[in-house]
């Protein structure tokens, strides 16, 4: 029987992903939806394709951090807009990495615009949408039970080593990543021990992507800041990624 003929469970909505429960009660299906929201869903409007582009995006770009040794959820891409995943208990901090400075950072603190860190920065945020997803510092973290300090080092190893080989990435298709926000989740391997991997996607959605020559930005400030088509900015990055949508 075919995955989709399978009887499946909406197990979680998000904003812009639903995961459904499939035959494999290790994995789940996650499918990427149309729809873009803007400060904590103010704004929110549906954005044909908007998904599929970032199905793709994310496919590429989890496979290729897989490639270079870094446990992701990712098992195959099903289909146009759905991928199997493996099943994770997410841990709600996302990890926020930034080289230049862009987003809350310069409101929060005042700070220009596109200036280059001296170290790439990780920020953490809780994921909580009706507190609007406020900074944590490490003590937070663990005050309150959501991880631990040696997971919180692994994450923020993870962190860094992730965002080395997507600056290359992003690098070799003229593009600059400016920063980017993953989550990591719980699962057990193959030998029944307890393990953090990659989870949620990789894709314009998630991070902040300017050419590098022009700084004309390729990912969903264009939405979040009315600069003009979202669909173009991410399909010029599936394109210079070499990624096919098809
Ligand atoms: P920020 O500058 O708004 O804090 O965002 C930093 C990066 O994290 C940016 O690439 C957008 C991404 N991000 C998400 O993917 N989801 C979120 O909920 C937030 C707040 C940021």
């Amino acid at each position: 029987m075919s995955l989709n003929k399978v009887e499946r469970n909406i197990i979680y909505q998000g904003k812009a992903k639903i995961l459904y429960s499939c035959s494999n009660p290790s994995n789940l299906i996650q499918y990427f939806k149309d729809d873009a929201t803007a400060n904590n869903a103010e704004k929110h409007s549906i954005i044909l394709s908007k998904g599929i582009i970032n199905n793709f995006i994310s496919e590429y770009l989890m496979k290729s951090l897989e490639i270079k040794g870094i446990p992701t959820h990712f098992i195959k891409r099903l289909n146009e807009r759905e991928q199997l995943i493996k099943k994770v208990k997410i841990i709600p901090v996302e990890l926020v990495v930034r080289n230049l400075a862009a987003g809350s950072i310069i409101k929060r603190y005042g700070i220009n615009e596109g200036i280059k860190f001296s170290e790439p920065l990780i920020e953490f945020f809780y994921k909580n949408d009706s507190l609007n997803d406020p900074l944590l510092n490490e003590q937070h973290i663990e005050e309150f039970g959501w991880s631990d300090n040696n997971e919180i080092k692994l994450m923020k190893k993870e962190a860094l080593r992730i965002n080395k080989i997507l600056i290359k990435i992003f690098d070799n298709a003229g593009i600059d990543l400016v920063d980017f926000k993953i989550e990591f989740g719980h699962c057990f391997n193959k030998k029944n021990e307890k393990q953090i991997i990659l989870a949620d996607e990789i894709s314009p959605d998630n991070c902040r992507l300017w050419d590098k020559e022009t700084k004309k930005i390729l990912d969903k400030d264009i939405f979040r800041k009315n600069l003009g088509n979202l669909i173009s900015g991410y399909q010029e990055v599936a394109d210079r990624l070499g990624v096919k949508i098809n």
